[in-house]
């Protein structure tokens, strides 16, 4: 599909909608009184600490902006997702019909994101995803209302694969918690291995968020890969290295990960972490004045170090600020808040980054080891930057129908 076909079904859409309702849930209390603003995060189980810092960093940005969402004040409501995608449908509905809230920020899981997003599509509410990769989400059922400020499920193991080979690894064992985040984190590792000459000796999986890994680090022994690359994210990311350590194996078979693996749990996992190399659009000690500041603010506010999950709601909040200072404040001016989000130059801590037509942000994969506790950028061949990426590595085809079902 052309731009031009693109733009005029967008608006076409828009205008369908609004002249069937569906996008005026607040038009009513729009303008006057506070914006109402819902966060659906887990705070509890093996992503609450994920939740946490996304939550930080929201209001870390909406707070620096001076505390208003264009001009207004703004009325928080919450719930814990549990990171049950069982309840994602009935978690987004009491954010949605019972709290009225004028936009849902939300969430970790990509299980429950496709609850979250059922709700989106069926209620026209504006929904900004800070972390859930699930590739549906800006692909198959993408919409006009649904933003999404971190990445696609694919997208930081595009950039794996070729940096396993470079390193002379070329058999590897992939093992992932067996959902959408891990097995479409597969789909780019598997692409990006393959494609540079490497072969996967064995897929290797265990039910979210199961953390009994002993039976499969037997496995890996046995199977003598040269290298193992994974994604873990949360409590069971630290466990999981931890673990791995144990069994013997971290001086043996290299450990490779999609970025997650060492976000926010370095402390947790302790020296078992020293030397793991991951691709991630982020890393801690990126060396820009705009990061410096970021990470010295978060520390002094929140006492703790901020991650790549505190940087993705940081970035939510900017892009929220900037949406509702476009409309002076009237989230229910669809059209123009839609335009605006899709315009946004987000001055991030991870890099300058802006959507792609489908939602999802283009940004640098940058390549990073554990050093001391922290996540460096390898500084070989110029800035450690793996790949810029949409998320895709095709043209996409989703996009012919992205925006013709939006409501
Ligand atoms: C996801 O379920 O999409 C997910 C969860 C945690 C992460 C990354 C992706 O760190």
């Amino acid at each position: 599909m052309t731009t031009r076909r693109l733009v005029i079904s967008r608006s076409a859409v828009l205008v369908g909608a609004a002249s069937t309702g569906l996008l005026r849930p607040s038009s009513a209390r729009a303008q006057s009184g506070r914006v109402r603003v819902g966060l659906m995060l887990p705070y509890t189980g093996t992503y609450a600490q994920l939740g946490v810092a996304i939550e930080n960093g929201v209001r870390m940005a909406i707070d620096q902006q001076g505390g208003l969402l264009g001009g207004r004040a703004i009325e928080w409501f919450k719930v814990d997702d549990e990171s049950e995608p069982g309840k994602g449908v009935e978690n987004a509905s009491k954010l949605v019909q019972r709290d009225k809230v004028d936009v849902l920020i939300g969430t970790v899981h990509s299980g429950v994101q496709m609850g979250i997003q059922k709700v989106a599509r069926d209620t026209g509410v504006l929904n900004l995803i800070p972390n859930a990769g699930v590739h549906a989400a800006t692909r198959a059922l993408c919409c006009a209302n649904v933003f999404r400020t971190s990445f696609s499920n694919a997208q930081p193991t595009l950039a794996l694969g070729k940096a396993m080979v470079d390193r002379g690894h070329r058999r590897a064992v992939w093992i992932t918690w067996k959902y959408a985040a891990g097995d479409e984190a597969f789909e780019g590792f598997k692409q990006s291995y393959t494609a540079a000459g490497g072969s996967i000796v064995k897929e290797l999986g265990l039910p979210f968020p199961n953390v009994e890994f002993q039976a499969l680090l037997t496995e890996i022994a046995a199977l003598k890969p040269d290298a193992v690359a994974c994604f873990f994210a949360g409590g069971g990311a630290a466990k999981f290295i931890r673990d791995y350590v144990a069994a013997g194996l971290k001086n043996k078979i290299a450990l490779y990960g999609s970025g997650f693996l060492t976000e926010g749990m370095l402390d947790a996992a302790g020296p078992a972490a020293e030397g793991i190399i991951t691709t991630m659009h982020y890393s801690d000690s990126l060396d820009t004045p705009r990061n410096k500041q970021f990470r010295l603010e978060y520390a002094k506010t929140f006492r703790s170090q901020p991650d790549v999950y505190a940087v993705q709601g940081y970035d939510t909040g900017l892009l929220l600020v900037q949406g509702a200072n476009a409309v002076k404040g009237d989230l229910s001016a669809k059209p123009a808040l839609y335009k605006a989000l899709e315009a946004a130059v987000i001055d991030s801590p991870r890099g300058k980054w802006r959507m792609s037509r489908a939602h999802n942000p283009v940004q640098d994969i940058y390549l990073r080891r554990v050093e001391n506790g922290e996540n460096k950028v390898i500084r070989a061949g110029g800035h450690g930057r793996a790949t810029r990426s949409a998320g895709h590595a095709r043209p996409a085809p989703w996009l012919r129908h992205c925006f013709a079902r939006a409501s």
